[in-house]
This record gives C-alpha cells, structure tokens and sequence, in this order.
C-alpha cells in the first residue's frame, strides 16, 4: 500500500549494497541523522553528511529572523527591515528580537529603565582594561572584557532560570557600549566617561566616546538617530558565523558573557564584523576614482576581493546596503562629504555592471558604506567592528535564549572524515630519520 506521507519523503537507494531508505522531509529539510541507518555492513558506523562551512546545513529551527537572500528580504520577527528602520527605535527591536512581539508602551518604557540603569560597570573591570598596551585594538579588549564580565557575575551562569537569563540580557545590553566606549578611550589615554542616563541608548554611547569637559554632552539629533539605524541594521542576521559561535559555545552551557564574548572574537575577523573597516583600508588603498578601474581588474585576477561586497545568503542587494546608502548622504550633509564616497560610488557601478560580479552574484553587503558613515561621524577604523558587536548584542542574545529553550538541541559536536595516517609505532627520537629542511630546522626563533 502506498504511504500517505509518501510525497513528504526522500527515497534513496544505496548502490554499493542496493538497499532502499525513505527518510522523511519536513520543512524542506531531511536530518542527517537519519543516514545513519544507512550501512555498508553490520559494522559500518553508518552514512555521514559532509557539509564543511554549513554550506547547505540548518543548524537548529528558528523563529526570529527570517532571510531570503534571492529576493533580497530581511525580516525581524515577521517584521520587514525596512520598515524597523524607518518606525523603531534599536532598543523596541531589541525587545521585539528577544521577546517575540513588539512592546506596548509601558513594556517600552520599563525595558528602557532596565537597559538604561544596567549600564555602569565595576570598577575593577575599569583596572582590568587598564592593563591592555595603549594600542590595543579595541575590538580585542572587547573581547577580553566581556568574557571577563563573566567573573563579575557568577549567577549567570543560572542559564535555566529564566529571572537571570532576563537580568544578563539586560546587564550585556547595557554594558557592552559602556566597554565599547572605554576601549576606545583607553586608546588615547583620556579619561573614562560615565553612562549618562538621560540620554538615549545612542546618544549615551556617543557621550561616553566623544565628550570632554562640557557639563552635558549634547549628541547631535542626526548622527544620534543614524547611529540608532545602524544598530537597527545590524541587530540580527539568523546564523551567521559570529551567531553560529554563541550557539555553539553556548551548547556547552557555559554562562551568556563567555558565550557572546565568543560572538565578538568571530566577529572581530575581517570577513565578518572587520569588513566595513577593511573597506575603508580599500578604499584608501586605491586613493583616487582614477585607480578604480584597476583595482576592479586586480580583483578579478585574483589578487583580493572587494571588502563590502558579496554575502553567503544575499545573492542581490543586500536589504541593509540600500538602507545605510541612504543614510550616508543624510550624516554628510551634517558633517561633510567624505572624499572615499566617490571611490565607494565608482566601484559600485563598476562592479554593477561587469560580468565577473554579475555572474557570481556579488552586490554590496551592510558593510560596504557603514564604514564611510563612522568614518564620517569620528569614529576611527579599530572601531568599526566594535561598534557592529553594538548593534548585534540583542540578536545574540535573543538566539541564545532560543538555544537553551530548545529541546532538541545538544551540545555542539560535528564529526569529521578522519583522512590522517593510520595507526603505527612511536619511533624513539634517536632512531627518526632527518626530516629534511622545515621551519623547526633554522633554527631558535627569538622575539
Ligand atoms: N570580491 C571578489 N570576488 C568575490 C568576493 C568579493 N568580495 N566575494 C566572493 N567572491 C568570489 C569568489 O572568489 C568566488 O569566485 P570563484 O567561484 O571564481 O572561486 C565566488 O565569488 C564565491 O565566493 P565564496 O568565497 O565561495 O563565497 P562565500 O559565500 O564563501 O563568501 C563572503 C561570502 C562574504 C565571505 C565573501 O563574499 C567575501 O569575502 N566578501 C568580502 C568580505 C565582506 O564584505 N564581508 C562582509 C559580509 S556581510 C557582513 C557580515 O556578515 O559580517
């Protein structure tokens, strides 16, 4: 008789031994568990999938951001990205990415007080960031002092209790500007500024980077709401590599800080968070809309790529590109044009409209103006991925309440295809043979 689930399966034969499977399809997807059972002989562990990078593997089920990268489309928690941008605010999409729903305004205005009075620090963590070298990268000393947060607060390691899970959400909110910040001035050796509560999450955070002697900083209303969009854009991109990380991490049921400090070391990579900053390394590499043509040829020979363009999942103009283009030209109205615009400009076209880009599907990423935006608004390179682990605090953490609440998932083990030498003898040192001329042969490398 024909099973009725039949059209909601996939059937394969093995040909080494002839045998037929049906492994059931939900949601589009078979779970690779299932080729298991799939053996050579009795003996066999059994089938495995090979799937280096998650090229084609869903790592877990997920109901907060949803990404069509054909179609370009980006959507919070149903809703679409655009319209965030234009409507909210980063702290009510911060809410809405981890609690599901948008905030009615007195829910709005509690997690508001919450996030806002979670934002001092303790004052060893002040001793600890001391210790960095003056020109510590801050991203590095981001890394370093959110892990740290960890020894700070012992009981968030309560990762079942949901009232701590709620207190380190907010906690990391809160704190991870006020590191930001720090790291930052730690650079140049000014003195630290204390959160100012008054102020918005955005202009909070351009008082604790830029204010010096006045009173009361006053952060200009455009840069403060551009900044706030920029977070917005940033806050949340389903299982990318710097996500996959807290997942990951998280799996082991270790506490949220070193979970999201592992975000920020993924983050911290140039083919991540650190593309918008080599982006203007580019684009000040090619110095003049003169050397466009040529850098373009040079990439497509092979030697480099176009930071800013390209995406794993967007195979068209990524969402967020087209939001932040916009706002680019409305912050340089108020600062001033910067003059890598024009190359950025010229190369987009370019790249538009030759082949190479085309065929492989390569449009500009969220990073490709973001960075003449922070550029523009005083922020210098180091900081650029710093201020993108901001913005993506909340979509860490939303996954990771996902993550624990999940039944399903287990710690994080993948297997491997072993291809290394078999098992042989230990060969005592005096009876190896010369190995001929590698690095350990020239001798004692000495700092
Ligand atoms: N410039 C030139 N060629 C490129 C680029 C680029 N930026 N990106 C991809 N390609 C080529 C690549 O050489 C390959 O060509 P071929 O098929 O001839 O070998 C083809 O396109 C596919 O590339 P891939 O490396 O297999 O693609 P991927 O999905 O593994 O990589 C990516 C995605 C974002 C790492 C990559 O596009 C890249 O390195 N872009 C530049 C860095 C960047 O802007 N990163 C920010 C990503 S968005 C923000 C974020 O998520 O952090």
């Amino acid at each position: 008789m024909a099973d009725p689930n039949h059209c909601n399966s996939l059937s394969i034969t093995d040909n080494r031994t002839g045998k037929s499977y049906e492994l059931p399809i939900e949601h589009g997807t078979v779970r690779t568990m299932d080729l298991r059972q799939i053996k050579e002989s009795e003996d066999d562990f059994g089938l495995l999938g090979y799937d280096p990078s998650f090229l084609n593997t869903a790592s877990c089920k997920s109901q907060i951001t949803f990404i069509d990268g054909e179609k370009g489309i980006l959507r919070y928690r149903g809703y679409p990205i655009e319209q965030l941008a234009e409507k909210s605010s980063f702290l009510e999409t911060a809410y809405l990415l981890i609690k599901g729903e948008l905030p009615d305004k007195e829910r709005l205005a509690v997690w508001t007080y919450n996030i806002r009075h979670h934002t001092m620090i303790h004052a060893n963590l002040t001793k600890f960031m001391d210790g960095f070298r003056y020109d510590a990268h801050p991203m590095g000393i981001l890394v370093g002092t959110v892990g740290a947060l960890s020894t700070f607060y012992p009981d968030a390691k309560n990762i079942g209790d949901e009232e701590s899970r709620k207190l380190q959400v907010r906690r990391l909110i809160g704190k991870i500007p006020t590191l930001a910040a720090m790291s930052f001035r730690h650079h140049l050796g000014f003195p630290y500024v204390l959160p100012d509560n008054d102020l918005s999450y955005a202009g909070n955070f351009l008082s604790m980077m830029f204010r010096m002697t006045e009173q009361k900083y006053e952060p200009n209303p455009v840069l403060e709401k551009a900044l706030d969009v920029l977070f917005i854009l940033h806050a949340d991109h389903e299982q990318n590599c710097s996500t996959n990380a807290v997942r990951s991490v998280s799996s082991s049921k270790v506490d949220p800080y070193s979970a999201i400090a592992a975000g920020c070391a993924a983050l911290y990579g140039p083919l991540h968070g650190g593309a918008n900053e080599a982006v203007i390394r580019m684009l000040e590499g090619i110095g003049s809309v003169d050397n466009v043509s040529a850098f373009i040829k040079s990439v497509k020979s092979g030697k480099g790529r176009l930071m800013g363009f390209g995406h794993r999942v967007y195979k068209n103009y990524d969402p967020r590109a087209r939001i932040i283009k916009k706002i680019a030209f409305e912050v340089f109205e108020e600062t001033g044009r910067n003059p890598l615009l024009d190359i950025a400009i010229e190369l987009e076209r370019i790249a538009l409209e030759d082949d190479y880009f085309i065929g492989r599907k390569l449009y500009p990423n969220v990073d490709f103006y973001s960075g003449l935006i922070y550029q523009a608004m005083g922020f210098p390179t180091d900081m650029f991925p710093v201020l993108f682990a901001i913005g993506r605090a909340p979509g860490w953490l939303a996954q990771w309440i996902e993550h624990v609440k999940d039944p399903e998932q287990k710690i994080a083990r993948p297997r491997q295809i072993f291809l290394g030498a078999p098992c042989r003898d230990y060969v005592p040192l005096d009876e190896r043979p010369s190995r001929g001329d590698d690095e350990e042969k020239f001798g004692i490398c000495r700092l």
